[in-house]
């Protein structure tokens, strides 16, 4: 109901206020060396809400019961862990790390992204809100409070993997940069993309970002997947090196962020590149196992000139003399 959402919202904003105020601490240190390494500066921490976890099972317990919050309240929050084996012991979910607050595209706070700070936390390196009420990571956009103006006005939308990405991209002056909160970006996401996009039916383009490992191509190949869902024109900006946009923006500034975006690709072609990234193209025997692998993607784009303007590409790519769309639909069913 109501009230108990609005007490929910409630807690998450003294909870994020408390996390803010903790990393102006003395414990904060680490914290605060981590946000200078990025290259994040005080006003970049307060502009995104950047706070510190203390390392204490109780800390932010404490500060809640203390403003009136029941444990039956807080349980509601995702922000506390209970014990297996002693129901009574309830305690801080998020200990000794950078916190990020997540907020809707109201502004309002719903959750939290927390990354580890020490060597010796056994803990995984990010920890996120788990479901709640107010948190549905299926459908939250890190960053989109501060992004949806700038989406709807340059008609662009970037998606980055992390929080520290968002923060790296708003920096060098791309505003329009958002980022799935350790889940890929799904239909939900989609949209809240094409809403923001093209409410007028103009659409507008969809940018996403990966730093190349494993996990980052694959979320970009299941973007593909989904990518005819857009009313877009969707890229990839992807850095060879796999740095990502925090890390881009650590070694070369702004300006590696911006050429980073500058230079994205088309999502076909990257998806088609991907498909046949592990085969010899100097061989017959090669090319033709390429062909196999790339040609259902290429099968798959719906729109007729697109498609044939990829079944000429392909050829090109993989160094054969003609590739033709008959032979494409061949390689798929064969
Ligand atoms: N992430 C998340 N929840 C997880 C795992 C990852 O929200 N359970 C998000 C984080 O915001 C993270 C991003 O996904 O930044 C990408 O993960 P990864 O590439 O592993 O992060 P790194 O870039 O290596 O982390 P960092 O820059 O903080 O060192
Ligand atoms: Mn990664
Ligand atoms: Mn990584
Ligand atoms: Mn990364
Ligand atoms: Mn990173």
């Amino acid at each position: 109901d109501v009230g108990r959402r609005q007490r929910l919202l409630d807690a998450h904003k003294i909870a994020a206020e408390f996390y803010r105020d903790q990393l102006l601490t003395q414990g904060a240190a680490t914290a605060r060396q981590f946000l200078q390494d990025r290259g994040f500066d005080r006003a970049a921490a307060e502009h995104f809400g950047v706070g510190y976890a203390p390392q204490a099972w109780d800390a932010l317990l404490n500060h809640l019961t203390g403003r009136g919050f029941t444990i039956d309240e807080l349980k509601l929050t995702g922000m506390f862990s209970a014990s297996s084996t002693n129901a009574s012991r309830f305690y801080d979910r998020f200990r000794g790390r950078l916190m990020w607050p997540i907020r809707d595209i109201t502004g309002e706070t719903v959750g939290f992204g927390a990354r580890r700070l020490y060597e010796d936390d056994q803990g995984p390196k990010y920890l996120n809100t788990p479901e709640t009420s107010l948190y549905k990571k299926s459908q939250v956009l890190y960053g989109i409070d501060l992004a949806k103006r700038e989406i709807a006005k340059n008609r662009q939308l970037v998606v980055v993997e992390g929080y520290t990405d968002v923060m790296a991209c708003h920096l060098a002056g791309i505003g329009t940069a958002v980022a799935t909160c350790g889940t890929a970006f799904g239909a939900d996401h989609i949209k809240i993309a094409r809403r923001l996009l093209s409410d007028d039916g103009a659409g507008g383009e969809v940018i996403f970002t990966f730093d190349g490992d494993a996990a980052g191509q694959k979320a970009a190949l299941r973007a593909f997947e989904e990518d005819q869902r857009f009313n877009a024109q969707t890229y990839v900006a992807v850095e060879a090196s796999g740095a990502d946009p925090c890390d881009l923006r650590q070694a070369g500034g702004d300006d590696a962020v911006r050429a980073l975006i500058a230079d994205r690709r088309p999502l076909f072609e990257f998806a088609i590149k991907a498909s046949f990234a592990d085969y010899d193209l100097s061989s017959g025997e090669g090319q033709v196992k390429a062909l196999r692998h790339a040609a259902p993607i290429v099968a798959a784009i719906r729109d007729v000139s697109l498609r044939s303007t990829y079944t000429r590409e392909l050829s090109r790519w993989l160094g054969m003399q003609y590739v033709g769309e008959d032979q494409v639909a061949r390689a798929v069913s064969a």
